[in-house]
């Protein structure tokens, strides 16, 4: 099922520039999608069209067929989560349990199942015991968390994540990203990320959106993006660093130069292929 349809979408802020072009996207059910793009590409502004908080200057965004438009924006947020790029734009509350039970109550959930929701949100982005402390108090990255898990305790149907890693460390961010893909398989939740940590998309995304000066220059899936390595290092972006480290090799001729691996799994993968040793099956990392 499409969820979010965007056609022609193209957006110009009070007296600038476009900072959307003739944007044509569609997202469907259950998918994972990044929408990759350096500084100024237009990500936050894209984002911001989908449930409403910018209006389209010329074209049509639509979620579940909705147009979105005022009449629509009660539904549309139930069923877009939004987390938005600075924390400090979503928390407004006194304690981090507010927080997260602020969406809740506007959606009449209540006892039990409020302080079930409330606590499961708080366990996932690693954040328990932190309900009775002030949001505003808190780390860039612990704020990003919060932000996080008053969005997840809804439930959307849709998590729309704008920048999730920026400002986690690199443990957090691992987490984050098990996280995200945990719920995209067992609550059956879509996702979509907006970054320009190339690294992090190949682990998380199925399918990217490449964004730069407001346009989309190329689409499809993650290996067939990453394998116009010309359009990505054009536009201030370069390949994971595995594929670098991969596409040196294959210039050394030690590997074969298609299909670049850009996780270490998958480089793994490749070099116990070509390995004449036998190696420790995935899993067993103890040091040798
Ligand atoms: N409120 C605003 N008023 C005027 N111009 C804006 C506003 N917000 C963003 N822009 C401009 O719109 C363009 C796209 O900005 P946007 O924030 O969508 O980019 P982004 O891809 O999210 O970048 P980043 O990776 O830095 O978050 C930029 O040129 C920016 O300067
Ligand atoms: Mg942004």
């Amino acid at each position: 099922m499409e969820l979010i349809k965007a056609t022609g979408v193209s957006y110009v802020y009070d007296g600038g520039q476009p900072a959307l072009k003739d944007i044509d996207l569609s997202i469907s059910s259950g998918e994972m999608v990044a929408v990759l793009g350096p500084n100024g590409a237009g990500k936050s502004t894209l984002f911001q069209l989908f449930n409403g908080l910018l209006e389209a200057t010329s074209g049509l965004v639509t979620v579940k067929g909705l147009p979105v438009r005022k009449e629509n924006f009660r539904e549309i947020r139930t069923i877009i989560g939004m987390v938005f790029q600075d924390p400090d734009d979503q928390l407004f509350n006194s304690t981090v349990r507010q927080e997260v039970s602020y969406g809740l109550k506007n959606m009449r959930v209540q006892g039990q199942a409020m302080e079930a929701a409330v606590a499961w949100a708080l366990d996932v982005v690693g954040l328990r015991g932190y309900g009775e402390k002030s949001p505003h108090r808190l780390s860039g990255g612990e704020k990003k968390r919060v932000a996080l898990a008053s969005i997840l305790a809804m439930r959307p149907e849709v998590l729309v994540l704008d920048e999730p890693t920026a400002s986690l460390d690199p443990m957090g961010a691992s987490r984050l990203i098990t996280l995200f893909k945990s719920i995209n398989r067992d609550l059956g939740m879509t996702l979509i990320f907006a970054t320009h940590d190339v690294d992090i998309v190949p682990l998380l995304a199925e399918r990217v959106y490449l964004l730069n000066g407001g346009k989309i220059v190329s689409s499809g899936g993650v290996a067939e993006v990453f394998a116009d390595k010309q359009a990505i290092r054009q536009i201030s972006l370069r390949l994971p660093r595995v594929a670098h480290l991969a596409e040196l090799l294959a210039r050394d001729g030690v590997i074969a130069a298609d299909d670049l691996p850009l996780t270490i799994g998958q480089a793994r993968r490749l070099l116990q292929k070509l390995s004449p040793f036998p190696c420790r099956p995935q899993g067993q990392n103890g040091a040798a």
